[in-house]
């Protein structure tokens, strides 16, 4: 992973580490419009932003935080050219199979989320070679959203929960939040504490909809691209100036 930053190698000084969130959600927005800013292609705004989440990741790591999963490809993005489909796709293959040495080293475990039905067999080889290769990695645990959609990964835990309820497994009156939980895709990891969202859009966009119940959002105009050691530095801060009530007086 090389990275675009070389400060801020140690957490700063003025944020508690007794009070960093332990896992955190991005919404990676904005490649498009840093790309059109400079005259470049959409697909140099997405290169640079790749390069933005291994530092992202390798910084989650020198901070102290134990989660980071980040939404790279909704169902709805398919609607995007060919190009572009194929373009990230590529990417992410690149990332899962060039850096794959470097994350086993550095300790983190990889996890993909989403329908990867309909994902090409090479992306999926590349997935499942750097998710059994990190498995047992005890360091970062990032987890990439690809071909997801939140209504669509409850919709999913639901249609288990009908099945066994029909077998007569489980009893209707028996579900609750914590059983429907373990049928998301994301049923061991903790519910993020902390949502970035880059680029400036208020929206959750069908990302992680049932897991965010009570995450602090944190939205900055900053392109991802953009979003360097700095801008994270930011938003820690603010999410350490928030007082989290989950729902209580
Ligand atoms: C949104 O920007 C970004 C995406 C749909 C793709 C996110 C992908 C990356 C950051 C590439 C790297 C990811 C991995 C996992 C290697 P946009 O294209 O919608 O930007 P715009 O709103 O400015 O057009």
């Amino acid at each position: 992973m090389t990275s675009k930053t070389t400060s801020l190698i140690e957490l700063p000084t003025d944020l508690d580490c007794t009070q960093l969130p332990q896992h955190i959600a991005v919404i990676m927005d904005g490649n498009g419009r840093w790309a059109k800013q400079r005259g470049f292609p959409r697909m140099m705004g997405h290169k640079r932003g790749a390069d933005t989440l291994r530092d992202l990741l390798r910084c989650c790591k020198d901070w102290g935080i134990s989660a980071l999963t980040v939404y790279a490809f909704s169902t709805e993005n398919w609607g995007r050219s060919m190009e572009e489909v194929d373009f990230l796709m590529t990417l992410f293959e690149n990332l899962f199979q060039l850096e794959l040495a470097e994350m086993v080293s550095e300790g983190v475990k990889l996890e993909v989320v989403g329908n990867l039905d309909n994902l090409t067999p090479s992306l999926c080889s590349a997935i499942d070679r750097a998710r059994v290769a990190t498995r047992h990695n005890q360091g970062v645990r990032f987890t990439v959203a690809i071909n997801y959609g939140g209504r669509q990964e409850i919709v999913r835990a639901c249609q288990i929960l009908a099945a066994q309820v029909q077998q007569g497994i489980v009893k209707s009156t028996d579900i609750d939040e914590q059983m429907l939980s373990k049928y998301l895709h994301t049923a061991d990891l903790p519910d993020p504490d902390l949502l970035i969202r880059t680029s400036g859009e208020m929206r959750i966009s069908n990302f992680l909809l049932w897991q965010l119940a009570y995450a602090e959002i944190y939205v900055t105009d900053t392109l991802w691209p953009d979003f360097d050691r700095l801008a994270f530095h930011q938003a820690l801060l603010n999410y350490q100036h928030r007082h989290r009530r989950f729902g209580k007086a």
